[in-house]
C-alpha cells in the first residue's frame, strides 16, 4: 500500500479537522434546538430522541408540524439521508424545499451563511444541513437564530446517523452497556464513525476500530474515551456483537493510493469471516454500500444484515429530530 501523504500529516490533518470544529462550537451558542453534533447533545437529549423515536413506531401522529417550513441545504450528494428528512418533515405535515449545490446560486458564488440567511428570510424555520467541510453547520448555526440541523459536516460528524444506528441496536438488543461493536474500515474519512464512537460509548458500549493504518491512524483512539484499535479483522471477530462495516470514501482520499485487492483481502466481510463471529451478531452499514469492495453481496443480503432496517428506521429518527427543532407539539 503506497501513501501519497506521510502518517503524521494525515495525522495533523485529522487532528486539525476535531480541533476546528470544537473550537467553533466553544464560541458560540446555537439555538439549543439545534442537532449540530453528539457532543453537545446532553444524555436526556439523547434519551428524548431514541424515545421519541420508538413513539412514532407504534403510532405516527398526525400532522404536528403542518403550516412548519423546513429547509434542506446539501452540498454533497445523498441519498438516504436527504430523502430520509424530507420523508419525515413531509409525514409530520411540514413542507420542504430542497437546495443543492448544483442548480442553485451556490453554483455563482453565494456564501453559506448568504444561501441560510436567504432561505430564513423566506420562512424556513429550521436547516437541515450537509456540507463537505467539517464545521459548516456550526458557521450557519452561529450567524442564524433558527435551529441548523446537522447532516454530515465534511469529516466531522453525522449524529442523525449515529442516533438511528444505536435506535436499530437497541431494537435488537436489550441494552448498549457492555456491548461490543466493532467498525471496520474507512473510520479517517467516515463523520458516522466518529458520531458512533462518540454516541455508543456515552451509552457504554465497547467500540473497537477496524482497519488498515492508511484508514485507521493510531490517533483515532483519542476520538472517545475507550475506543481501541485493531488491524486483525479475523482476530476481532469473535468478540464482536454488532460489526458496523464503512465504505471507503474515495472522494475523500486526496493521493492515497490503496490497494483494492489488499483492503478486500484483510478487510472484506465475506460469509466465511461473517462465520468467525457469534452466531447472532448483527451486520450494520450506513450505506451507501459498495458491494465487492467493503462485503459481499451475500452477506449484505444475509439474514445477519440490518442495512434496510437501519433505513427504515432513520425517518422515525428523523422525525424526533425534527420535532425537536421545530417544537412541534402532539
Ligand atoms: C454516509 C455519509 O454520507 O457520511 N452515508 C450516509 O449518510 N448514510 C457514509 C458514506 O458516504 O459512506
Amino acid at each position: 500500500m503506497s501513501l501519497g501523504e506521510d502518517p503524521h500529516s494525515r495525522s495533523q490533518r485529522f487532528r486539525r479537522s476535531i480541533r476546528s470544529a470544537s473550537l467553533r462550537k466553544e464560541r458560540f451558542s446555537h439555538s439549543s434546538r439545534s442537532l449540530l453534533d453528539i457532543e453537545s447533545l446532553s444524555d436526556s437529549d439523547i434519551h428524548s430522541l431514541l424515545k421519541e423515536a420508538g413513539r412514532f413506531k407504534i403510532s405516527p401522529r398526525k400532522s404536528p408540524l403542518v403550516r412548519r417550513h423546513v429547509a434542506l441545504l446539501f452540498y454533497e450528494a445523498s441519498t438516504r439521508t436527504r430523502c430520509s428528512f424530507e420523508l419525515a418533515a413531509k409525514s409530520l405535515g411540514a413542507s420542504t424545499t430542497l437546495v443543492s449545490a448544483t442548480a442553485s446560486s451556490i453554483e455563482k458564488g453565494e456564501s453559506l451563511v448568504d444561501t441560510g440567511a436567504t432561505l430564513a428570510a423566506m420562512g424556513a424555520e429550521c436547516i437541515v444541513i450537509r456540507h463537505p467541510s467539517s464545521g459548516a453547520p456550526h458557521v450557519l448555526a452561529r450567524h442564524l437564530t433558527i435551529p441548523i440541523v446537522n447532516a454530515g459536516d465534511g469529516m466531522h460528524e453525522h449524529p442523525s446517523q449515529a442516533l438511528l444506528d444505536c435506535y436499530t441496536i437497541l431494537q435488537h438488543r436489550r441494552t448498549l452497556d457492555g456491548l461490543r461493536l466493532l467498525l471496520v474500515g474507512d473510520i479517517f474519512h467516515s463523520r458516522v464513525a466518529r458520531s458512533n464512537a462518540l454516541l455508543l460509548t456515552r451509552l457504554r458500549a465497547q467500540v473497537t476500530f477496524c482497519g488498515p493504518p492508511a484508514l485507521l491512524p493510531d490517533i483515532a483512539e483519542t476520538i472517545a474515551p475507550g475506543v481501541r484499535i485493531t488491524r486483525d479483522f479475523d482476530a476481532a471477530l469473535p468478540g464482536a456483537d454488532v460489526i458496523m462495516m464503512l465504505r471507503v470514501q474515495k472522494e475523500r482520499l486526496s493521493g492515497l493510493q490503496l490497494s483494492v485487492d489488499d483492503y478486500i483481502r484483510d478487510y472484506q466481510l465475506t460469509s466465511e469471516r461473517l462465520a468467525l463471529a457469534p452466531a447472532d451478531v448483527l451486520v450494520m452499514h450506513p450505506g451507501p454500500m459498495v458491494r465487492g469492495m467493503e462485503l459481499t453481496s451475500e452477506v449484505a443480503d444475509s439474514a445477519r444484515s440490518l442495512v434496510l432496517e437501519q433505513v427504515r428506521n432513520g425517518v422515525s429518527v428523523r422525525r424526533a429530530i425534527l420535532l425537536r427543532a421545530l417544537g412541534g407539539h402532539t
